[in-house]
C-alpha cells in the first residue's frame, strides 16, 4: 500500500493497514478531496451505471443515482450502540456486547471489499481547525459515498495537516458488503440485501457500517458521527450535539438572533431552516438566514453564551415535496453540482418528484428505472428520495455559517407533527420545564417515517434514533448543562400541523411561521412582555403577533390553533408514562416532579385552562 507522504500519523497508518488486511480490497486509494478527483469519480460512476449524468443545460454538473429497492433509508432496527454495559445504551437503542459484535463484524468484513477499491476519506465535521469541529476518517468501498462525502463534509488532504502526527480522529469503516469474485459482473448499486449492521462503539468512538450504501447508513459523518458518537462525546466533555437546524433572524434594526430548532424527521425542517418571510416582513427588512438544516454542535464559551456550528457542509434533503412554493432557497441550492438519489428522470434528462412546481411530466422514468406516467399507481420518486447539495449554494446561507467560533444561540425550539393537543406556540417557564417538554415531545407518523400512519411516536428532542447513550442520562445532561450557564437560551414548543374537526390544517404554515418566529425572537431576548401565562407555559395573545399582510386568518382561527384542553393534556401526560417507565432507572427526578405538578393541576387553577380570547 502506497501511503501519501503528507500522511504523518502512525496509528492512523497502522489502522488503515489492518483494515486493508481484513477487508482485502484489490486497491487502496487515499482521497485528496480535489475537484479533479470528484469529477473523475463521478465519471467512473457514470461508466459503472451507478450515475446518470443529467442534462448539462438544465442541471449542470449533476447526477442521478437509483438505489437497490431494498436499500432506500436509514435502518433503525439494524443500528446498534455497543457500549460495554447494556444499561449505558439504554432501552431505546439496540445493543450487543462489544466483543460479540466485533466477532460478527470481523466475520462479515473479512474479504468484504474483494474485487473493489478501498477509499480513505479524510473529513472534518465543522470548519477545519475550529475548536468545535471533529475529524473523522472513513474507509469505504463505495465511490458514491466518496462523492457524497465531498459535498456533505469538509473533505480533503488538509485534514491531515490538522491531524498532524498524533491528533485524534474518529475511525469510520463502511462497506457495501458486496465483494466481487473474479470475472463477476458488478451491479449499479452494490449492497447486501440480507445483512445490514450500523454499529457504534461509544467508548472507543468508532463506527462500523456493513451492507447498506444509502444516506445515514453510509455517509458516516452525518447521523453516526455528528449525532450518535458526538452526543456521547458531548456528554463526557460538557457540550451538546443535537438534531437541530440553526437559523439567523435579522430584524429591521439589523440586530440578529440565532435560533436552534429540533423537529423529528418529516416535519419540514429544511423548509423552516430556509423560511421565506411574508412580503410584509421582507418589506420592513426582516431576513432569515440558514446556518444549518439538520445538526448543531453547541459549546459554552468563556462569555457564558452558547455557540453553535453546523458540522456539515451540505444538505441531504428529502426531495419529494420540495418546490419553489414550499422552499425556493432549496430549489436554488439544487440547480447545479448536485447528486440526486431515487428521484424520477424526465425525458429531457432532468429530475422530477411529487409536488414539484408545475404540471406533472407526461412521461418519466421512475426511481426503479421503469416507465412512469401520471396514471401510474406508484410514485415516480421514492418518498425518501434525496438531493445532496453544497450548502454554499443556498442563496440565504448565513454569512457566519463557516465561522469557526460558531454563532450565539438565544432560543431552542422543539416541534412535532401533531393534529391535536399541542398549541401553535408556547414558551417553557424555565429550563427544567423546557427539558421536560422536549423530553416528552412526539410526532405523528407519515409515509416517510417509521411506523403506523397517524400514530404519535415519542421522539425526545427529535433524538430517539440518534442518541448514542441512555435517554435518561441524556435528559440529565441537558438539565445539568442548563444549570451551568448563567442565562440559558429560552425554550419554546411549536406545532405547525394542528387540524380542525374536519381534518384541515388550522395554521397556514410555511412562510407564515415567520410570525411565530418573530414572537420567539422577542421573547428570547428576555422580559415578560408580549405574553400571557397559561398552565403549560407562556403564550402570545392575538395582539402579540404581527399579522401584517395575512388575509383570512381570524382571531378565532388563532385561538383555535392556540387552544389547550385540560383533558387532552391529562391524556398527553399519561401517554408519556410509556417512555418514562421504559427509562425509569435513569429518569431525572425533576422530570417526575414536573409531571406530577402538571397532573395535580398545581400549575394553575382549572379556569386557566381556557384561553378566553384576548385577555387584554
Ligand atoms: C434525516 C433524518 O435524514 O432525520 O435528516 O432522517
Ligand atoms: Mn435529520
Amino acid at each position: 500500500m502506497r501511503i501519501p507522504d503528507y500522511v504523518k500519523h502512525e496509528s492512523l497508518k497502522t489502522w488503515v493497514a489492518e483494515m486493508a488486511d481484513l477487508l482485502k480490497p484489490d486497491d487502496v486509494y487515499w482521497c485528496d478531496g480535489s475537484q479533479e478527483e470528484y469529477d473523475r469519480l463521478c465519471e467512473e460512476l457514470v461508466e459503472a451505471g451507478t450515475f446518470i449524468r443529467l442534462n448539462e443545460e438544465k442541471r449542470p454538473n449533476s447526477f442521478l443515482a437509483r438505489s437497490d429497492p431494498s436499500d432506500v433509508a436509514r435502518v433503525e432496527d439494524r443500528t446498534y450502540i455497543c457500549s460495554r454495559l447494556k444499561k449505558d445504551a439504554g432501552p431505546t437503542n439496540n445493543w450487543m456486547e462489544p466483543s460479540e459484535m466485533k466477532e460478527i463484524l470481523n466475520g462479515l468484513m473479512d474479504g468484504a471489499m474483494k474485487g473493489r477499491t478501498m477509499y480513505i476519506i479524510p473529513f472534518s465535521m465543522g470548519p477545519l481547525g475550529s475548536d468545535i469541529a471533529e475529524i473523522g476518517i472513513e474507509i469505504t468501498d463505495s465511490p458514491y459515498v466518496v462523492v457524497n462525502m465531498k459535498i456533505m463534509t469538509r473533505m480533503g488532504k488538509e485534514v491531515f495537516d490538522v491531524l498532524g502526527e498524533d491528533g485524534s480522529f474518529i475511525p469510520c469503516v463502511h462497506t457495501n458488503g458486496a465483494p466481487l469474485e473474479p470475472g463477476q459482473q458488478d451491479v449499479s448499486w452494490p449492497c447486501n440485501p440480507d445483512v445490514k449492521y450500523i454499529v457504534h462503539f461509544p467508548e472507543e468512538r468508532s463506527i462500523y457500517s456493513y451492507g447498506s450504501g444509502y444516506g445515514g447508513n453510509a455517509l458516516l459523518g452525518k447521523k453516526c458521527l455528528a449525532l450518535r458518537i458526538a452526543s456521547t462525546m458531548a456528554r463526557d466533555e460538557g457540550w451538546l450535539a443535537e438534531h437541530m437546524l440553526i437559523m439567523g433572524v435579522e430584524e429591521p434594526s439589523g440586530e440578529k438572533t440565532y435560533v436552534a430548532a429540533a423537529f423529528p424527521s418529516a416535519c419540514g425542517k429544511t423548509n423552516f431552516a430556509m423560511i421565506v418571510p411574508p412580503k410584509a416582513f421582507q418589506e420592513k427588512g426582516w431576513k432569515v438566514t440558514t446556518v444549518g438544516d439538520d445538526i448543531a454542535w453547541i459549546k459554552p464559551a468563556e462569555d457564558g453564551k452558547l455557540y453553535a456550528i453546523n458540522p456539515e457542509a451540505g444538505y441531504f434533503g428529502v426531495a419529494p415535496g420540495t418546490s419553489y412554493n414550499s422552499n425556493p432557497s432549496a430549489m436554488e441550492s439544487i440547480k447545479e453540482n448536485c447528486i440526486f438519489t431515487n428521484v424520477a428522470l424526465t425525458d429531457e434528462g432532468d429530475v422530477w418528484w411529487e409536488d414539484m412546481d408545475g404540471p406533472k411530466p407526461a412521461h418519466a422514468i421512475d426511481w426503479r428505472g421503469n416507465d412512469w406516467t401520471p396514471e401510474s399507481e406508484t410514485p415516480a420518486a421514492h418518498p425518501n428520495a434525496r438531493f445532496t447539495a453544497p450548502a454554499g449554494q443556498n442563496p440565504v446561507i448565513d454569512e457566519a455559517w463557516e465561522d469557526p467560533k460558531g454563532v450565539p444561540i438565544k432560543a431552542f425550539v422543539f416541534g412535532g407533527r401533531r393534529s391535536n393537543t399541542i398549541p401553535l406556540v408556547f414558551q417553557a417557564f424555565n429550563w427544567a420545564y423546557g427539558v421536560y417538554l422536549a423530553a416528552t415531545m412526539g410526532s405523528e407518523m407519515t409515509a416517510a417515517a417509521f411506523g403506523k400512519m397517524g400514530v404519535v411516536r415519542r421522539d425526545p428532542f427529535a433524538m430517539l434514533p440518534f442518541a448514542g447513550y441512555h435517554m435518561g442520562d441524556y435528559f440529565n445532561h441537558w438539565l445539568s448543562f442548563g444549570r451551568k450557564i448563567p442565562n440559558p437560551p429560552r425554550i419554546f414548543g411549536v406545532n405547525w400541523f394542528r387540524r380542525d374537526e374536519e381534518g384541515n390544517f388550522v395554521w397556514p404554515g410555511f412562510g407564515e411561521n415567520m410570525r411565530i418566529l418573530e414572537w420567539i425572537v422577542k421573547r428570547s431576548k428576555g422580559g415578560r412582555a408580549n405574553g400571557i401565562e397559561s398552565p403549560i407555559g407562556w403564550m402570545p395573545s392575538h395582539k402579540d403577533i404581527n399579522w401584517d399582510g395575512l388575509e383570512g386568518f381570524t382571531k378565532e382561527d388563532f385561538y383555535k390553533a392556540m387552544s389547550i384542553d385540560k383533558s387532552d393534556w391529562d391524556k398527553e401526560l399519561l401517554e408519556t408514562d410509556e417512555l418514562f417507565i421504559k427509562l425509569y432507572d435513569r429518569i431525572p427526578k425533576e422530570m417526575m416532579a414536573i409531571k406530577a405538578l402538571m397532573l395535580s393541576g398545581m400549575w394553575r387553577s382549572p379556569d386557566h385552562w381556557e384561553m378566553k380570547g384576548d385577555p387584554t
